[in-house]
């Protein structure tokens, strides 16, 4: 930062807190208290026909004598959850880029839309740990690892903070099974909570981000959102946390306690605050104290973010879903992909070739979970529609769908590739509201149900659709791992007919596939790829663009391999062992290890230098050569395998990663660097973070699989 911009910083700091010191001692409590929750949520979601994101929500702050702006909240991670905004593909699939100046890029396109639409409050950056693949939000979040998580996160609130907007990091903490969410006692060490579960939080908030939503299960017997130890002796003590706090969307806080515990607002009513509260302190059972300090972070956020400098003089609605946005929504595509088996070189098409599409999911606007992280974007390419477009009408026709299979599969024909869709829809996966409860969650549309029909071949089969995607029309966890039986059906139906079958999964997390990999000759998962994903996949199958995603998660070849999940447990605990952390040091064979993807390149990794600096942090050096004949990009992958004499920890852990380019046959030295105090345990007896010293071993790769790795070692 320059000296004029620091000074000017400075400034505005002092104004601000003049300013809020005025505001303190000027409002009343009632003004005060009226700050910490949001307002008006059911009011307004009735009058705008129960839309979703139909305006901004307000979600805390606003005091009109005191000139205080509100937060005017939207949703994320995908896009802005209001208007037609651009839709980008799920943070998993980004999560699979490995691309952090991508998703920063993302962020400040999300920035700016979210201006255009009167919002200076996002709720994009979630980054709980997925600990099972069964969770229903899986798609919202970033992946397996904490690291990875951190990065990710870090980068896409710095872009969303870049046009005055705050950035609300969520679910804080632990939130990672979608059913029980409002009820499950999550129990963890208070090892476990510091390495696993919370390192990549505080690097989100050391990466600035202003505002964290606590989650809305327990901890350690305490709901979050009023779990003290989380919000005040961690968040703010141990981690400096300046910002501001607000609870989840309903039932996010039971008692006027939680203003006490560090919750400074309740969304998206006052339910527990408002009066209550104002009761409390009256009573004396709460002091005015926690009110003005909650005011004064409230009032900090919003009035530093509306006095800044503005980057831009006005936020015109042609900001959303611009061209460059939709650009940014395909490069995203088109890096999330996941090309995960290759059968001699079926891909990509080396000509125009004719192509069988099947599967109902080949027609359907797919872009995942429809509660709020719901993004209805102007239009949608379906992988029909984008196949169509590259290859040629005449050149690609749907055969059918699963629920047609013996149609489908005759429809076949003479064609180069059989293309299957396969995955799931927010029906399998996504958010899930019980009860009456309705923040927007929708069954399928109208035209989602005619195009399912349509892909059945029949006008009348509608409700033969059903089996497939109507387990809940509310969504929720996963009941299964594996496709569908339908399917699988149909996979196994094609694969026994034709040598050439690629299927393609749209999916949020991992999908299990040892009942028919070994028959299709390949393999492409592409999550829930946005409003672009059919464009991306055309260019994939045609070459005209490389794969290079990585998984983000560990794939099994069996669920007994992955840990025990319960979506209506009361009580979880959660230990050291999950993702590729799990799998290596239990000695388990994943299907697809964290980490794997492939190319239509290949890529040699060859001199590693590892090298401590002068304050201990260490540097590592490694080249990187495409020894292919067409450009591509590699995804450079760090693990440190600890000593482990002193404790049990993974075997290897993640800690840098970057993604490079490189034309055919060029060659680029990589550096990336990791802070020594990543490399810490938690020792349980003080309570604090230690160093073991000792022999590392450091190992370069491609993916986490250890076979694959170079590895050299340093004394630390
Ligand atoms: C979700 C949050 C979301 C909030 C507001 C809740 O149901 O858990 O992720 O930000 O609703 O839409």
């Amino acid at each position: 930062m320059s000296s004029q911009h620091q000074s000017q910083n400075n400034s505005l700091a002092a104004r601000v807190e003049a300013q809020i010191e005025a505001a303190l001692s000027d409002a009343s409590l009632e003004e005060k208290v009226a700050m910490m929750s949001g307002h008006g949520f059911f009011a307004a979601f009735v009058e705008d026909d129960r839309v979703w994101g139909a305006r901004p929500y307000r979600a805390g702050g606003g005091c009109e004598r005191l000139e205080l702006p509100f937060f005017g909240f939207s949703d994320g991670p995908r896009g802005v959850a209001r208007g037609e905004s651009t839709c980008f593909p799920v943070a998993m699939a980004r999560g699979a880029s490995f691309d952090t100046d991508l998703e920063y890029r993302i962020g400040e396109a999300m920035s700016l839309e979210l201006r255009a639409q009167d919002c200076n409050l996002s709720g994009a950056v979630c980054v709980n740990l997925l600990r099972h693949p069964a969770w229903g939000r899986a798609q919202e979040t970033y992946g397996e690892d904490s690291h990875h998580l951190g990065e990710m996160g870090a980068a896409l609130a710095a872009g969303l903070q870049v046009h005055n907007v705050a950035a609300t990091v969520k679910h804080f903490a632990l939130n990672s099974i979608e059913n029980s969410r409002f009820y499950v006692d999550v129990r963890v060490s208070q090892r476990v909570l510091h390495e696993l579960y919370l390192p990549h939080f505080k690097r989100i908030i050391d990466a600035g981000c202003q505002t964290v939503m606590s989650a809305y299960n327990k901890l350690n017997g305490e709901y979050c959102g009023q779990n003290r130890e989380l919000l005040t002796d961690i968040l703010r003590k141990d981690w400096g946390f300046k910002g501001v706090v607000h609870s989840d969307w309903i039932m996010g806080v039971y008692q006027p306690y939680g203003a006490e515990a560090g919750l400074d607002i309740e969304n998206p009513e006052p339910v527990h605050f408002g009066q209550k509260l104002v009761d409390a302190v009256n009573d004396g059972h709460i002091s005015p104290r926690v009110i003005d300090q909650a005011c004064a972070r409230i009032m900090r956020v919003l009035w530093t973010n509306q006095q800044a400098e503005d980057p831009r003089d006005h936020y015109p609605l042609s900001l959303v879903a611009c061209e460059a946005h939709r650009q940014l929504a395909l490069e995203a595509a088109q890096k999330s992909a996941v090309l995960l088996k290759n059968t001699h070189t079926l891909l990509p098409l080396q000509a125009i070739r004719k192509i069988a599409v099947l599967g109902q999911l080949a027609v359907v606007k797919n872009t995942g979970d429809k509660g709020s992280s719901r993004v209805r974007a102007p239009y949608v390419v379906t992988p029909l529609a984008g196949l169509q477009e590259r290859f040629g009408e005449s050149n690609v026709h749907f055969a059918g769908s699963e629920s047609n299979l013996d149609t489908a599969v005759h429809n076949i024909g003479d064609v180069d590739l059989v293309l299957i869709v396969a995955g799931y829809t927010a029906d399998e996966e996504g958010e899930y509201i019980p009860g009456d409860i309705n923040l927007g969650q929708e069954a399928p549309s109208a035209d989602e149900l005619d195009a399912r029909a349509e892909a059945a071949g029949d006008a009348d089969t509608q409700e033969d659709t059903k089996p497939q995607h109507t387990q809940s029309a509310r969504g929720g966890d996963r009941i299964d791992l594996g496709l569908p039986a339908a399917q699988i059906a149909l996979i196994k139906a094609c694969t026994a007919r034709h040598n050439n079958v690629l299927v393609v999964i749209q999916a949020g997390s991992a999908v299990l596939v040892d009942d028919w990999i070994d028959d299709a000759a390949g393999l492409l998962h592409v999550f829930y790829a946005g409003m672009e994903g059919g464009k991306a996949l055309a260019q994939i199958i045609a070459g005209d663009v490389n794969p290079s995603g990585h998984l983000p998660f560990t794939v099994a070849r069996k669920a007994e391999d992955y840990p025990f999940f319960d979506r209506e447990a009361a009580v979880m605990e959660y230990d050291l062992w999950h993702g590729y952390g799990k799998f290596q040091a239990q000695n388990l064979q994943p299907r697809f290890p964290f980490g794997f993807g492939l190319s239509y390149t290949q890529f040699e990794y060859r001199a590693l230098k590892a090298r401590t600096d002068s304050r201990g942090d260490i540097t590592v050096q490694v080249s990187v050569r495409n020894t292919g004949q067409v450009a591509g990009a590699s995804v450079v992958q760090v693990y440190i395998s600890p000593p482990n004499a002193v404790v049990k920890r993974w075997p290897r852990l993640l800690k840098a990663f970057q993604r490079v380019e490189l034309a055919a046959n060029e060659q680029q030295t990589v550096h990336l660097s990791i802070r020594r105090e990543s490399l810490d345990y938690w020792d349980e007896k003080p309570g604090s973070w230690r160093f073991e010293a000792g022999r590392y071993a450091i190992e370069v790769g491609q993916s986490s699989d250890p076979d694959t790795l170079i590895s050299c070692e340093l004394e630390l």
